[in-house]
């Protein structure tokens, strides 16, 4: 039995779907690299993720793009100048204080080197001095620079400081040369950037969440599985990390990009994935069981490919561990949560199986209509939790439903519990 671990690192091309920009007022600073006309559409997608953004530029920032091109997709003046026209008195301490966060993109080696050193020398860099929100730093710069152990020693002294420095993406750089010095993806910066600004209700957490179906092999081209994506699961492991959990995501075989900052772990069948779940459990703080989970796996799987013969087949099925059921002789003061996909009685059905399975909640998930459950966007759920009114939620989209579900399990995690050191 074999599984395969990889860490999410942003090459995905998700949008936010959730709520985490609305209403959040976002301070951009552009210093001055080729890069810094990336930060346009960074500022675009800020802006129609729901977020005010406001642009600072420094002056070299300013000769790779005119600040009239940030000031047309923000709606807002840009902030250039200390003095003179256009300046604002104590916009260098206020700036960096009345938004959610600060995000730096390109951030060059020039502006890494005097925020390590603390000079404020122009707008941005006081306003970096005097800001007390969360910083997102994203270099950009040839692959040599960045390389150079001054810049890396300031990378440090900046992560020592409590900032987040997200490392440059390898590639073509403008300058011709290949290497470590692109400026990230923006849907990287942007997945970054919504730990920044979210309620870390989850931080020191670990969390451990299923998705996807499982694939029970009949010989080694044919398996039987079902209509699950892993949309779900997935929307619930770039939440729980967004909140500030530490995630693993076991999922089964889907065709999802790996989310930000979650560690994946890849399995296919469903005893693989009792496997892996029992290998994290013990560790874990919650476990939410998205996976469609095959309750049978054929009872021998043919060595070569089973060859068209008679008109009848009869295949032979045996009943898979109940991955639940297991982890329930193993809970101490985890929070456990089961998913039900219903056809009919959906209460009543989930229920049955929130007290059979030994859960904390259920999800009780409408699967009767077309834009609601398997393989889609969006999820209609009912939370049913023990002795309390289900909370039946309307349509919304998965992430939105993983936040709802995230937040009861924030209330029920045991507050002076922390997280074992694994
Ligand atoms: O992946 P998507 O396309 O986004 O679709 C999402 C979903 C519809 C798959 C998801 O929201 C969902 O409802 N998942 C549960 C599917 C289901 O009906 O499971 P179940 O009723 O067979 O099992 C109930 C619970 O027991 C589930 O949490 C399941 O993970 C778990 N289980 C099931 C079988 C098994 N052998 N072991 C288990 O632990």
């Amino acid at each position: 039995m074999e599984w395969v671990t990889r860490k999410g690192c942003g090459s995905f091309t998700k949008r936010l779907e959730t709520m985490t920009y609305t209403g959040k007022r976002i301070l951009l600073g552009v210093s001055g690299g080729i890069a810094a006309y990336k930060a346009a559409e960074l500022a675009r997608r800020l802006v129609s993720s729901g977020a005010q953004v406001k642009v600072v530029m420094t002056q070299a920032a300013q000769e790779f793009v005119a600040p009239l091109t940030f000031q047309a997709l923000t709606g807002e003046k840009v902030a250039a100048a200390m003095f003179g026209p256009g300046s604002e008195p104590l916009e260098h301490v206020a700036l960096g204080q009345q938004v959610a966060a600060i995000v730096l993109a390109p951030a060059t080696a020039n502006l890494l080197g005097k925020m390590a050193a603390g000079i404020g020398d122009d707008l941005l860099t006081t306003i970096l001095l005097a800001a007390n929100k969360p910083i997102l730093v994203c270099p950009a710069m040839n692959c040599e620079m960045w390389a150079h152990a001054a810049v890396q020693e300031n990378v440090a002294r900046l992560r020592a400081r409590g900032l987040t420095v997200l490392p440059p993406e390898a590639g073509e750089l403008a300058c011709g040369a290949t290497g470590y010095g692109r400026l990230p993806e923006v849907e990287t910066i942007l997945e970054a950037l919504a730990r920044l600004v979210s309620p870390q209700d989850l931080a020191g957490r670990k969390i451990l969440v299923t998705a996807g179906p499982t694939h029970e092999d009949l010989d080694p081209v044919r398996f039987l599985t079902n209509r699950s994506s892993g949309k779900q699961g997935y929307a619930l492991a770039r939440v729980a990390w967004r909140r500030g959990g530490e995630v693993c995501l076991i999922s089964g075989p889907t065709l999802l990009p790996v989310p930000y900052g979650v560690e994946r772990v890849e399995v296919r069948s469903a005893r693989e994935m009792l496997n892996a779940v029992l290998d994290r459990f013990p560790q874990a703080d919650a476990l939410l069981m998205a996976a469609a989970v095959g309750d049978y796996h054929p009872t021998s799987c043919a060595g070569h490919k089973m060859k068209r013969g008679a008109p009848e087949l009869t295949v032979h099925l045996t009943q898979n561990p109940d991955i639940l059921k297991e982890v329930a002789r193993l809970k101490k003061q985890q929070v456990v949560v089961g998913f039900a996909a219903e056809t009919r009685d959906l209460e009543a059905a989930a229920r049955r199986k929130l007290e059979d399975k030994g859960l904390d909640l259920i999800v009780a998930n409408e699967v009767n209509r077309p834009d609601s459950g398997f393989a889609v966007n969006t999820n209609e759920v009912t939370i049913i939790g023990r002795g309390q009114l289900p909370t039946r939620l309307p349509l919304l989209s998965k992430e939105e439903v993983a936040e709802k579900v995230l937040d009861q399990v924030a209330a029920l995690l045991p507050a002076a519990h922390k997280s074992k050191g694994v």
